[in-house]
């Protein structure tokens, strides 16, 4: 038998440090069990009904799929057991009003990174925890910084619980006999410097120059300015790239760029970029527009968008300083910035 602390023990633990720590462990026990059904949607796929067909679109404008609606559904109806004041989810146009009075709301993308569903490649499902204000209308208008905790799901061949409560970040793995979440890793560290970046380069022509001075300097590997050689991944799931970052550094770049719509990158604030912000940096990581700190940002619409820059420290630093000094991005091909570390912190 395996004698790992389980998810609902470390829960018990930490919903013994205060009277709003009880009403959050409450909150993410609902979520991991409402995840573990997602996750046999997921890996049943077909037998379960689940295509991956295109359903309509989403409050935000993008495609929804079956598995979307599903995870949604799931989610919803796991969060009525528990006490939450206001659920803003990727697949409705408005925040859903629950018990008023609780002083905890929830933010949560049902399933992450779906058009990698028909595929049978990683999908997942991201929230983020944030204290109710006085006007509970302002639940989401707060800075990432607010936020109580935050955690993510991967449906890969393992489902793992990722969770932060501020003080560190944890990992759990899917125990499929029991049907329970076990601790597998604790205070997860991502390295300083990164080998591996992820972008989704077909869209190059799109970016802002720091951008595609950035992915230059990567892709010159030990003959340019960064000093080595890198590889690249791209998987099209935020939470998957989130999770190989954790596990052995990286940068993960969704920018801003010129195509109708993409000004302000693909992701969304509230229930993707704060969340995933606030696991990086409990890892040792950063996590940035490119210009400023994403925990820094408040959204002022439920849906906003974001560049979201993140990962190992010192990538994510070089690419605010080639956003801060369009100048001498400009020139980064003089001799003077052809030299290994220039633009380290
Ligand atoms: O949120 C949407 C998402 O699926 C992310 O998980 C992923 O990083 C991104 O979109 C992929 O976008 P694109 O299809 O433009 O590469």
């Amino acid at each position: 038998m395996d004698e790992r602390q389980t998810l609902k023990e470390y829960l018990e633990r930490y919903s013994e440090t205060g009277v709003s720590a009880l009403a959050v462990a409450a909150v993410i026990d609902a979520i991991a069990s409402a995840c573990i059904q997602i996750s046999r949607l997921t890996a049943d796929g077909a037998l379960s009904g689940i295509v991956g067909s295109a359903c309509g679109t989403n409050a935000g404008g993008d495609v929804q799929k079956d598995l979307d609606i599903r995870a949604d559904e799931i989610i919803r109806c796991a969060l009525k057991t528990v006490h939450v004041a206001v659920l803003a989810s990727e697949e409705a146009a408005e925040p859903i009003v629950g018990i008023p009075s609780a002083k905890i709301s929830v933010a949560v993308d049902p399933l992450d990174g779906s058009s990698n569903i028909e595929v049978n490649m990683t999908v997942g499902t991201i929230f983020s925890i944030v204290p109710t204000p006085d006007d509970a209308r302002g639940a989401f208008r707060q800075n990432g910084a607010e936020q109580i905790a935050a955690g993510f799901v991967v449906y890969g061949p393992q489902t793992s619980l990722v969770l932060t409560f501020g003080e560190g970040v944890d990992i759990f793995a899917l125990d499929r006999f029991d049907d329970e979440f076990k601790l597998v890793r604790r205070g997860v560290r991502i390295p300083t410097a990164a080998a591996e970046f992820a972008i989704n380069g077909s869209n190059r022509r799109h970016w802002d120059p720091a951008i595609g001075i950035f992915v230059d300097q990567c892709l010159s590997g030990t003959d340019g300015p960064l000093g080595k050689d890198f590889n690249m991944r791209w998987i099209g799931s935020l939470v998957a790239e989130t999770y190989r970052i954790l596990m052995r550094g990286g940068v993960f770049l969704y920018p801003g760029d010129a195509r109708p719509g993409y000004a302000d990158g693909r992701l969304r604030l509230v229930y993707e970029a704060h969340p995933i912000a606030f696991i990086i940096e409990q890892a040792g990581g950063a996590a940035s527009t490119g210009r400023m700190r994403i925990l820094d940002l408040a959204s002022e619409t439920l849906h906003q968008r974001v560049p979201l820059v993140m990962g190992s420290i010192d990538e994510v630093r070089c690419v605010e300083q080639l956003y801060a000094a369009p100048e001498l991005a400009a020139r980064t091909n003089a001799p003077l910035f052809a030299h290994r570390g220039f633009f380290r912190v």
